[in-house]
């Protein structure tokens, strides 16, 4: 009787544990102005530069190597389809960019130009 109630207890940790990673995206998610805020820095300091190829007032950027976001105005979820795979000239980041970085960008691209939001 007692061993099982301990394995019950190890097996709740465990399950709580697991919902805490799970809920970190979620938490980053809920505050949209951090989000924003974090993707405006990493447009800037990510290697290489967002900011060195496009241009996009809200980050005082005037790169004209790809188009000028202030007038393509893409979704999030053209922003992050670009970010995973690359397009043309521009390179993936998947590989040195984690998930939450992404959306973060997405959020501060679609946002600062007016397209439409990521999905919640
Ligand atoms: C080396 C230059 C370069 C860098 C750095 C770069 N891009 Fe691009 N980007 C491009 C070019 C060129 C295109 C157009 C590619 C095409 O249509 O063939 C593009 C396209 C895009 C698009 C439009 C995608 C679509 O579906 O049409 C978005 C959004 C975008 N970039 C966002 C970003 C963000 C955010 C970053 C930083 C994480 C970034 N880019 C870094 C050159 C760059």
């Amino acid at each position: 009787m007692r061993d099982k109630r301990l394995s019950l207890g190890a097996g709740a940790v465990a399950w709580v544990l697991c919902g805490l990673a799970m809920a970190v995206p979620g938490l980053a998610r809920a505050d949209d102005a951090a989000l924003v805020a974090r993707g405006k820095a990493l447009f800037t300091t990510v290697k290489p530069a967002c900011a060195v190829c496009h241009t996009l007032q809200a980050a005082g950027s005037t790169g004209q190597v790809g188009p000028v976001l202030d007038e393509l105005k893409p979704d999030a979820a053209r922003v992050l389809r670009a970010l995973h795979s690359g397009l043309g000239v521009m390179p993936s980041y998947a590989e040195q960019l984690s998930e939450a970085d992404m959306q973060a960008l997405a959020a501060f691209v679609s946002q600062s130009t007016g397209g439409v939001p990521l999905a919640r």
